[in-house]
């Protein structure tokens, strides 16, 4: 079949005919799926992508006048000094939860192929001693919650096309990791396309298909909106969402302190942050620049800013974002309505093409383009943002790296999940042998409290057990 007059007229306008090059090489079939692709492409996002690309200044990554930019001053978890007093804090955020009032969104739309882990990073093995893997530990945290508070938290989870439908297929195989089924939802994020960076013109990674990549957990904002899953967040009562990302096992993001503070203080959008310690941490700092707060992204923080350190010692951008957060969901409703809520961020990568003699390029040094949105750029756009420091070791282990690195691999993250249950345990009276992998059953344990429900005070562990499990 030939591609369709209003495509071919398209395509010209845009100056991409070349993508059909290779149209008569494709099946009917091939050549159906790529016409729904081109058809799909949104032009005028994409000419503000090649401006972005060609960097002339229309549709540029935003940028913060560094020189203005200080540290927030932040809530710290547990502190007696804080302006809301914790116990209040824990009081607020306990009656959210058993109110049903709190949902949640899971990010996972990053594969864990550079990990050794093919497939979804949710599924690479974390539990240091069960083996379980992110989705199982993530997941389980919330079925925790539940027994606790006795309402359901209703999960949304991003996926991404590379991740989607192993995602459902593993959610549906382990029956969701014990929580209600018809309380996950599961939404994909959109792809955007590569731009060559020579050309600003689209890419092939084969005959009928466009070299595309995912768009960013900003994607998050327009895709749950048109999936529903604001709506469907509305029809179970939830009046605040939080949002947390796959990597981070110990992630705390309905710790009951942090949704206190988040709500005794009236924030629009709330965050957890972990005091940076060294300038190189690949971590986005939280910034207040004329009173708005941003996240600056690890990678636009020159280094020469990076190190600079206050009078106390302390980095002068300290405030490492783990991107836990927490907004209400009028907050969410309100920018997701909005077509610009959120920028483009560029960055430069090597992406595989086809030549125009139809041979597959896969170059050693980046050659595109690719576009993304981060969710933390919704941070200026609200009205009140409330910032909470939390200690790294209660809740930031992230899995980043392959095996061998020097930070973030899946051996940093077992000796912090190790660290972090032994403390819990020593709360509650558990003595633990030197040298023996502990791990707390997500699904069972938020904190020593149920741990002295399960075992007697003075209880001596001396070898690998899952407490709970
Ligand atoms: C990210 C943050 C950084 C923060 C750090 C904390 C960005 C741009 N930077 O850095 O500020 O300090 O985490 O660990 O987010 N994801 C999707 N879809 C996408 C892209 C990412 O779902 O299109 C998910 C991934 O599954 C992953 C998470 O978002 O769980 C973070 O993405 P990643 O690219 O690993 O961000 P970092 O560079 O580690």
């Amino acid at each position: 079949m030939n591609p369709s007059s209003d495509l071919v007229t398209t395509l010209a306008r845009a100056g991409q005919q070349h993508l059909l090059a290779f149209w008569n090489r494709l099946d009917e079939p091939a050549q159906r799926s790529f016409a729904l692709q081109l058809e799909a492409v949104d032009w005028p996002l994409v000419e503000q992508m090649r401006r972005l690309g060609a960097g002339d200044g229309h549709g540029r990554t935003p940028s913060v006048d560094l020189a203005a930019a200080i540290t927030p001053s932040c809530l710290r978890l547990g502190d007696a000094s804080n302006r809301i007093p914790p116990a209040d804090a824990i009081r607020r955020g306990s009656e959210a939860l058993g109110a049903g009032q709190i949902g949640a969104i899971l990010v996972a739309g990053g594969q864990g192929t550079r990990l050794g882990c093919h497939g979804p990073k949710g599924l690479c093995s974390i539990g240091p001693v069960s083996k379980a893997n992110l989705f199982e530990v993530l997941l389980g945290r919330l079925v925790a919650v539940r027994r606790r508070y006795g309402r359901d938290v209703p999960l949304a989870i991003m996926t991404s096309s590379a991740t989607d439908a192993q995602t459902r297929s593993f959610l549906a195989d382990h029956a969701c990791c014990g929580l209600d089924p018809d309380r996950v939802f599961v939404f994909r994020q959109h792809d955007l396309p590569a731009l060559d960076a020579a050309t600003g013109n689209l890419l092939l990674d084969g005959p009928g298909h466009l070299a595309v990549a995912p768009d960013g957990h900003g994607g998050m904002l327009v895709a749950l909106a048109e999936a529903g899953g604001l709506d469907w967040f509305g029809s179970q009562g939830v009046e605040h969402v939080v949002s947390f990302q796959v990597d981070n096992p110990l992630a705390m993001p309905l710790a009951t302190e942090f949704l206190g503070y988040h709500l005794l203080s009236g924030a629009d959008f709330s965050t957890q942050v972990v005091c940076k310690q060294e300038p190189g941490e690949r971590v986005g700092v939280v910034v207040d620049c004329d009173g708005r707060h941003c996240v600056v992204e690890y990678s636009d923080l020159p280094a020469q800013t990076a190190a600079e350190r206050l009078p106390d010692g302390r980095l002068r951008f300290y405030a490492g974002s783990i991107a836990v957060h927490a907004f209400t969901k009028m907050f969410l409703d309100r920018v997701a309505s909005r077509h610009d809520s959120l920028p483009l961020h560029r960055a430069f990568k090597a992406v595989p093409f086809l030549d125009a003699d139809g041979n597959r390029v896969v170059p050693t040094s980046p050659n595109a383009h690719k576009f993304e949105r981060f969710i933390f750029d919704l941070m200026p756009l609200a009205k009140r943002v409330c910032v909470v420091e939390i200690e790294a070791s209660d809740g930031f282990a992230p899995l980043k790296n392959p095996t061998g690195a020097a930070s973030d691999t899946a051996a940093h993250v077992h000796a912090a999940l190790v660290a972090h249950a032994r403390r819990l345990l020593a709360k509650a009276g558990i003595n633990v042998a030197e040298g023996v992998d502990v791990e707390l059953a997500a699904n069972r344990i938020i904190d020593e409290t149920d741990i002295k429900g399960l075992l007697k005070s003075g209880t001596w562990l001396d070898r690998p057990i899952v407490v709970g499990g």
